[in-house]
Order: C-alpha cells, then sequence, then structure tokens
C-alpha cells in the first residue's frame, strides 16, 4: 500500500518517523538539529516546515545536496537549513553540540553502526537525542538468495538485539523502537522505481537499475520482507 506517493526519502523510514523523532526531543524553534547523510534533504525539510528549527544537513553527495537545496528553495524553508557537504567520517560536529541527531536510511550502517553512534553521540548536547533508521536481519536464517541482494563482504547487518546491544554499549538508552510497517517500503520502492526511469545522475547508471530491480524483485516475489526489516530507534543520550 503506498500511502505517501510523492515521498522523496531514498528509505522505508518517511516523514512520521522523522516527525516522531521531533516529538521525542521536544523540537522548536529554538532547537539545532543535525542531519547525518540527508539525501535530498526530506527529512531536514519536513522538520523545517513543521517545527521550524535550525538544521544542519550534512552528505558526502553533492548532486543529492543540489537536489536538497532545490527542494529547500521551493518549500521556503532553505533559510533553516545550511546544507554541507562532508564525509561524515572525517567530520566533526562536536563543537557546537545538537539537540537532535537524525541519522535515516542506514547512513550508519555506511559509516559503520558502531563509529556512527559514538560520533552522533559525542555531536549531542547532554541528554540529546539521536533518531535512526537502518536495516536489520530479522532471522539469522535468511535464504542466500535474498541475502546476498541485502550483504556482500561490505555489508553485513544488526538484528534488533545486537542493535540494542551496541546502542546500550555506546552509552545511549532506547525511547522507543519498532519496525516501518510495509507501507513504508512500498513508499519506497515506489519512489525508487520512479527513479529508475532517471536518465542523468546516480539512478542512470544501468548497474545501478539492475541491482535495484533485483532488490525490488526479491523483496516481494521471494517475500524478503519476512527476512529484512527496518528499524527505526529513538535513543537519549545517558549523561
Ligand atoms: C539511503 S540514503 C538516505 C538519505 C536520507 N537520509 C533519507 O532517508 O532519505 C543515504 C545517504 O547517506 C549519504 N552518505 C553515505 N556515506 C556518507 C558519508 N560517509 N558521509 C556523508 N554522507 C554519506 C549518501 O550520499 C546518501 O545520501
Amino acid at each position: 500500500m503506498v500511502t505517501d506517493p510523492n515521498t522523496n526519502y531514498t528509505s522505508p523510514a518517511g516523514k512520521d518517523f522523522t516527525f516522531a523523532a521531533a516529538r521525542f526531543a521536544g523540537i522548536n524553534p529554538s532547537s539545532r538539529v543535525l542531519d547525518m547523510g540527508c539525501g535530498y534533504g526530506e527529512g531536514a525539510c519536513n522538520l523545517a516546515s513543521e517545527f521550524r528549527c535550525k538544521i544542519t544537513a550534512c552528505d558526502i553527495s553533492k548532486e543529492n545536496l543540489d537536489l536538497a537545496r532545490e527542494t529547500a528553495e521551493k518549500r521556503n524553508v532553505s533559510h533553516l537549513i545550511s546544507l554541507e557537504q562532508a564525509d561524515l567520517i572525517k567530520s566533526d560536529y562536536s563543537k557546537n553540540p545538537y539537540d537532535l541527531i537524525i541519522a535515516e536510511g542506514g547512513v550508519l550502517s555506511f559509516i559503520s553502526r558502531r563509529k556512527g553512534l559514538s560520533m552522533a553521540s559525542s555531536w549531542l548536547v547532554p541528554r540529546g537525542w539521536l533518531a535512526f533508521s537502518d536495516l536489520i536481519m530479522l532471522s539469522d536464517n535468511v535464504p542466500d538468495e535474498i541475502r546476498a541482494i541485502f550483504e556482500d563482504e561490505t555489508y553485513h547487518y544488526e538484528t534488533e538485539s545486537s542493535y540494542r546491544n551496541l546502542i546500550s554499549e555506546l552509552g545511549m538508552e532506547i525511547h522507543f523502537m519498532c519496525l516501518v510497517p510495509v507501507s513504508g517500503w512500498d513508499n519506497y520502492y515506489a519512489h525508487m522505481a520512479r527513479r529508475l526511469e532517471d536518465n542523468k545522475g546516480f539512478f542512470s547508471d544501468r548497474r545501478i537499475k539492475l541491482a535495484f530491480h533485483r532488490e525490488i524483485d526479491v523483496f516481494y516475489r521471494l517475500k524478503g520482507f519476512r527476512y529484512v526489516g527496518y528499524l527505526f530507534c529513538v535513543a537519549r543520550k545517558r549523561t
């Protein structure tokens, strides 16, 4: 069921989840938010439109930041969002810490979950909030054909239980955790299917098109949704 046909998130957890994170953190116009791996800026624009807070939105990709800038201008929130091209692994945002950090769409897995969580924690004010969404494995017995789509020698995913342990080990307490409903995946793949029509930019590459077609096929035809899930978590720094 596609519930948000116009979504511009490149991940299954969309606007509802970004809003939930901001509600937990009590975000208001005096709050400061960092969006790690902002992609097309959908999360940052939603937060700025709804809560009028100040947001630093960073991403390694200039192409994504250009699209984020266009969206922010179209939605009249560009004055609230500072877009920065940055490789998170080499960044340090600890000088002026944030009330809320969002890391949506598996960016923690891209940069290493342990490192990403511990960097985020060091960039938060005391008792600050982190909200992230990421792919997890729902079972230890994932059929090879499905596992091969999501994991390779670089990418291995957590389970809910191992993620919980990691968060706790890194000095954060979980306030809310859930799996994104199937409609979140439907919204995401509907968006991806639209992007696969692109004839310029990231999605114009034949290999990217093929990889996404395979993933969508495995997710629905081989019932990949029984084995992989999208975890959404709101955690708070202990001290
Ligand atoms: C799957 S997208 C999610 C985008 C967005 N947060 C969303 O949910 O729609 C992951 C984003 O992380 C960015 N990214 C990956 N590695 C990064 C790094 N080392 N530093 C900064 N951004 C990175 C990618 O360019 C991409 O835009």
